[in-house]
């Protein structure tokens, strides 16, 4: 890092996949029809993610929020998470790609609990890219889940102190987020990894997601290289002395 910016690239990149909806609707397609093409670039960033040699990559793919959405749209949704998590992600215990799921069980459909945990354990020892994927998620959620286990474990002293309620998170060694990336024009976190991303830089593009691409991803990468990181100081902190 210098005075005009990161020389690192972003070690852990969060993105909400933000506009599946606008993009069908645009073509007079159904909606489900976005959500499809904004599967296939899901896959896509794990592979421009490695390429860029970053170590985790998050992904927000269903919110505790998005179950008020249509009953149709939130079964194919879910019934699109399954296909891609037992085809698409598949390859990637080939790849040494390490998948985690971030969220909770309450509402999912148990098998897709079961294909997740399987993952999660199948790919536990590879040492490749971290893919992080939030389904039935939200950063509150996930605060309140980690404070209950403090206050189910230990005194409530200790649970009050921010080195106790991480370890308590969803994915406890999760980094920090350095970049999250949102699409389709919302300059909002929705309640995406608020904890984790408490120094994150954030950029946002009028890119609707299904139309989101390699060059758009590294164009986000420069963006952050260009970014000055104090993190509450007056200096970055190789710059401090
Ligand atoms: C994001 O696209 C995908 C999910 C939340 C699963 P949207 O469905 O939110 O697309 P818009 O915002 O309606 O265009
Ligand atoms: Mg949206």
């Amino acid at each position: 890092m210098n005075a005009t910016g990161n020389a690192k690239p972003p070690s852990h990149v969060a993105i909400i996949p933000d506009g599946n909806g606008r993009w069908a609707l645009r073509r007079g397609l159904p909606r489900m029809i976005g959500h499809r093409a904004g599967a296939k670039v899901v896959a896509r960033a794990v592979q421009w993610a490695k390429r860029a040699g970053i170590s985790s990559l998050s992904i927000f793919c269903f919110s505790t929020e998005n179950w008020s959405r249509p009953a149709d749209e939130v079964s194919g949704l879910m019934r699109l998470f399954d296909l891609m998590l037992r085809r698409n992600f598949r390859r990637l215990l080939r790849e040494n790609v390490r998948l985690r799921w971030l969220g909770k069980a309450d509402g999912l459909p148990k098998t897709m609990v079961e294909t997740l945990r399987s993952l999660e354990e199948q790919t536990a020892d590879r040492s490749g890219l971290q893919l992080f994927l939030a389904i039935n998620y939200s950063g509150r959620d996930e605060a309140v889940r980690a404070a209950a286990k403090c206050y189910g474990g230990i005194s409530v002293s200790a649970a009050a102190d921010w080195n106790q309620m991480a370890k308590r998170l969803d994915c406890p060694d999760m980094a920090d987020v350095d970049l999250l990336i949102r699409t389709s024009g919302e300059m909002r976190l929705s309640n995406f990894l608020l904890l984790q991303s408490a120094y994150a830089e954030l950029y946002f593009t009028d890119c609707l997601w299904p139309d989101f691409d390699e060059k758009e991803f590294l164009r986000a990468i420069a963006t952050y290289g260009q970014r000055q990181r104090r993190f509450g100081a007056t200096a970055p902190p190789d710059e401090q002395h």
